[in-house]
């Protein structure tokens, strides 16, 4: 009892007027009134003159004395909101450029010509050594700096390389591929020690309904979601029945996805689960917040419970899932290496609620899909945002996942998706460059567990991952089609084409020489 209003007390902390209650920062009852509910990102104003924008980060989020290749991605760009000011007439003659990247004071010694990205957008990936430098769990850090010669100028972009020791206890490791947004991970039931690009795709499930870890495997999977039970004394999980599952996932090689939704703001059972889980072989990622936006969680949270967990398990990267259209984007992503996005658009009424009857507006009501059309456009329409977001804050990218919806006939869903849209879901996810797919909810219906089976044992197949997650996603037009969205990755001359509105999903076509 006494936890509950403790509990109360915080959730009316926040934009709202005391008893009101909200999501995504919107007042829904029919009781209360609409007020602005503020916290959305804005594009930040343009400068007068165009601004040089350099960033600099580790290709990967973290690398190990066994790794051979080490590498920083440069990439430059002129904007009108990031960046110093460029003395753009200069800047023409860029021979006497010097570009110089140090490790704590140890200079890399790179002398890269900008040239190219004086006039466009430009991304070099610098290779590294690791041999002159000392594993350790504190972060190097990394300053890029260009001068020039004939000019007083000088430019510096920081970042961070984490030189991890290896694991001692048997635990695995996930990277976080910056370059494409992938993951990778060393495959421990065949005993390779190679970094394999992994697409994860699979649904969230309870561990009452949890599929046998082999079978699910079988069936094109290749993680497992697990949402934490909310009416345990501690709201994690019955722990024999999280050992015996993670037993058996550990043995078959069944990825696992650790969502700590109900404890996350709690450093103290934070600190227990992260202890607790992070040796698994079988551990993928974490999870803390879910929908903290829509709940209006505080809003450092994610990101004190992210320095914890980074703290205890400096191996796995940390998620966090975002509901709203734009409300404090940059303080809840904060919080994570990965960011998830659930909009449901299949059967909802994105304008009047029909769970509180009120209307549903910029300010005002939940409707089931905030800001929505009710329309699986608004899926690459969040994703997009998201990845603007990204850019206006002036952080580097974060890989993006999509949560399609595989339930309906409740609450502000008045129906299930059908497998053509089911598909149409996740190909409009994956062609707005989400990175992993992690429907809601496991077990689903007989149609779309069948239709989901089908792609994913297409999609987890090496030779399609090779491409989602080793190259660059394209947008394509269709021409004289307004209704396709189709996006294409290129690995030399081949070419993967995904359009949307294809029951087929996803094809691959060899190149005649032409692309
Ligand atoms: C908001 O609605 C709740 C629930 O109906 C009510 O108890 C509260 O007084 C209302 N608050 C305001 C400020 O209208
Ligand atoms: C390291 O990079 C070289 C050159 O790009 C490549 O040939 C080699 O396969 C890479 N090694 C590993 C282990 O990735
Ligand atoms: C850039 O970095 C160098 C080397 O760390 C430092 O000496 C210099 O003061 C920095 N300059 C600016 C403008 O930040
Ligand atoms: C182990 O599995 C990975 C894919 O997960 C594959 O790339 C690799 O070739 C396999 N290694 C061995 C030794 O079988
Ligand atoms: C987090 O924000 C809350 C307000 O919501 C504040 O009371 C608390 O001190 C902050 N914690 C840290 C560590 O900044
Ligand atoms: C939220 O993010 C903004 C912008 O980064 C920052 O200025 C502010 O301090 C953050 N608020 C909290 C409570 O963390
Ligand atoms: C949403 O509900 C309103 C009010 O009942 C109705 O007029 C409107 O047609 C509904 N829209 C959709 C798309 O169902
Ligand atoms: C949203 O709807 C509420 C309730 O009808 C209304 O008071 C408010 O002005 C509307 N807001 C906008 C931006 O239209
Ligand atoms: C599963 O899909 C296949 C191919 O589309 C179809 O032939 C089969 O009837 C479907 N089964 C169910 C249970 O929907
Ligand atoms: C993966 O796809 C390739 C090419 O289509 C196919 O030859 C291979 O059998 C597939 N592998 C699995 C495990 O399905």
């Amino acid at each position: 009892m006494f936890w509950l209003l403790f509990v109360l007390g915080l959730a009316t902390a926040f934009n709202n007027p005391p008893g009101v209650s909200i999501w995504c920062g919107k007042a829904y009852m029919p009781t209360n009134k609409s007020f602005a509910p503020g916290g959305a990102l804005k594009q930040p104003s343009a400068s007068k003159g165009p601004l040089l924008n350099i960033q600099v980060r580790p290709r990967m989020s973290l690398y190990i004395p066994t790794d051979v290749n080490a590498s920083f991605i440069v990439e430059s760009q002129f904007s009108y909101t990031h960046g110093v000011v460029w003395d753009y007439a200069e800047a023409q003659d860029d021979s006497d450029l010097k570009l110089e990247i140090t490790i704590e004071g140890e200079s890399l010694h790179l002398h890269h010509s900008l040239a190219g990205s004086v006039t466009s957008k430009s991304l070099e990936e610098v290779p590294f050594s690791l041999k002159n430098l000392t594993p350790r769990f504190i972060p190097y850090s990394v300053t890029l700096t260009i001068t020039r010669a004939s000019a007083r100028w000088v430019y510096n972009a920081t970042t961070q390389l984490f030189y991890l020791p290896p694991r001692t206890d048997g635990g695995s490791i996930t990277k976080v591929d910056s370059l494409y947004g992938g993951l990778l991970v060393q495959n421990y039931v065949n005993g390779s020690t190679a970094w394999t690009p992994l697409l994860p795709y699979s649904y969230y499930t309870t561990l009452a309904n949890a599929p046998n870890p082999q079978a699910f495997i079988n069936q094109g999977y290749n993680i497992i979601y697990l949402v934490p039970d909310a009416t345990t004394l501690t709201q994690t999980f019955n722990l024999f029945a999280l050992n015996t599952y993670l037993n058996a996932c550990d043995q078959v090689g069944l990825w696992v996805m650790y969502d700590m939704r109900y404890t996350y703001q709690n450093l103290v059972s934070v600190t227990a689960q992260v202890t607790l889980i992070k040796s698994r072989k079988s551990l993928l990622l974490w999870y803390t917040g879910d929908e903290p936006d829509g709940h209006g969680d505080p809003l450092n949270g994610t990101s004190i419970a992210y320095s914890m967990i980074k703290l205890l398990d400096p191996w796995h990267p940390v998620s966090v899932l975002l509901n709203c259209y734009n409300f404090y984007y940059g303080n809840y992503s904060a919080g994570a290496d990965i960011i998830l996005s659930d909009v449901y658009p299949i059967g909802v009424n994105t304008t009047w609620s029909v769970v509180y009857n009120t209307p549903c507006n910029k300010t005002y009501g939940r409707c089931g899909c905030d800001d929505c059309d009710g329309v699986v456009e608004d899926i690459s329409t969040r994703l997009s945002r998201f990845e603007k977001y990204q850019t206006w804050l002036g952080s580097a990218p974060k890989p993006l996942w999509g949560v399609p919806q595989a339930f309906g006939n409740q609450a502000f869903y008045n129906r299930t998706p059908t497998a053509v849209e089911e598909v149409t879901m996740m190909m409009l996810s994956l062609n707005h460059n989400a990175k992993g797919i992690v429907m809601w909810i496991w077990p689903t219906t007989a149609q779309i567990s069948n239709v989901t089976r089908q792609l994913g044992t297409i999609l987890v197949n090496n030779s399609v991952t090779a491409f989602l997650l080793g190259a660059r996603n394209v947008k394509l037009t269709a021409v004289g089609q307004t209704e396709m969205d189709v996006a294409g990755w290129r690995l030399g001359r081949q070419m993967l084409l995904a359009p949307k509105k294809d029951t087929d999903g996803i094809r691959g076509i060899e190149d005649g020489g032409g692309l």
